[in-house]
């Protein structure tokens, strides 16, 4: 995009409903009048709502729902995740974009898409990626263990929770990489990682938030479970604001994760959590074990108590609620 068309919507978005001159603009970014109107006339195609009179200037009434990335990073209140974002109008998957470059880049580094034509979630399976939806990768360096790494998604289901509370949803955690609203998946965490031997080399932290995706678009068989955060909110919703909360939250979360202060994590994520308490049934590759989910470890364990009142620590499986 060019310099001085980002920077008449910066000027516009920043005074949204009150008018700004042309002139003013054309003094700020250096250029006439006439190619104000110019540039104006494009933003209009492109579903910015503009209005325009002679004595006032120019109003930002509507703006197209797009991750724009300048705004994105103005928003963007973090010194680590976030300052290096890759943005993609489509991609196959963050993740393998993501894993590709993760070499290069220093860790905190966003890629994000408005589209996914192969995106990926947990055990093979599909995850829809449309218009509307927040699909994004963080690439994170930690000098950890490889056992270490399932802390990474607590982490993640915490700060994407605290993020959607925020603006007024009621989100909890279904144990380990769900995140509902109402019973409903609005968000799922797909955590990859790359080690040699124990140590780990890089993490791929994907996040898939059903933020404006109209739930009716999706298919029939996740219909009925899933929602989005315009479905909840009934409105659509500002997907820069929201990804900076989201990216802030989550280096709060990363920083008490590298500063070894793991038990407060545990305690946040059981305050937020869906599951604690409940009665499940957890699938590993190994087993198939049935309880009541009591508590998560220090090492991000979930604890389920069976009916042999043993206590089974699982750090990996998927997670159905027996009622
Ligand atoms: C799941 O619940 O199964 C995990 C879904 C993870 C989806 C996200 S969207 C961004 C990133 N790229 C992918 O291909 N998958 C993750």
């Amino acid at each position: 995009m060019s310099d001085k068309r980002k920077g008449i919507i910066k000027l516009l978005r920043d005074s949204v409903g009150t008018p700004v001159s042309g002139q003013d603009i054309g003094d700020k970014l250096g250029i006439s009048r006439a190619m104000v109107w110019k540039y104006i006339k494009a933003l209009r195609k492109d579903g910015y709502h503009i209005s325009s009179s002679p004595r006032t200037g120019y109003v930002l009434a509507t703006y197209p729902d797009i991750i724009d990335v300048d705004e994105l990073e103005s928003k963007t209140n973090t010194r680590l995740i976030g300052k290096n974002i890759r943005y993609y109008p489509e991609l196959i998957s963050t993740n393998n974009t993501a894993s590709e470059i993760a070499p290069l880049v220093p860790e905190g580094t966003v890629v994000i898409a408005e589209t996914q034509k192969g995106g990926r979630g947990r055990m093979g399976t599909e995850w829809q990626s449309i218009k509307g939806g927040i699909w994004l990768s963080l690439i994170l360096k930690p000098s950890i263990p490889l056992e270490s790494t399932a802390k990474i998604t607590l982490v993640a289901g915490i700060a994407v929770t605290n993020s959607l509370r925020e603006i007024g949803l009621n989100a909890n955690i279904k144990w380990p990489n769900d995140v509902l609203v109402k019973g409903k998946k609005i968000c799922g965490i797909l955590t990859e990682v790359s080690a040699e031997v124990e140590k780990v080399d890089y993490i791929v932290l994907g996040i898939g938030i059903n933020a404006n995706v109209n739930v009716q678009e999706l298919r029939q068989e996740i219909r009925d479970y899933a929602t989005s955060i315009s479905k909840e909110k009934s409105k659509t919703i500002d997907r820069n604001e929201f990804v900076a909360s989201l990216l802030y939250e989550f280096e709060q979360q990363y920083i008490k994760f590298k500063t070894h202060h793991f038990a407060d994590i545990v305690d946040e994520w059981i305050a937020l959590s869906d599951t604690i308490g409940k009665n499940v049934k957890i699938t590993t590759p190994s087993r198939i074990i049935e309880g009541r989910a009591v508590s998560i470890t220090e090492k991000g364990s979930l604890v389920v108590v069976d009916s042999n009142n043993k206590r089974n620590e699982i750090i990996a499986g998927t997670c159905r609620y027996n009622y």
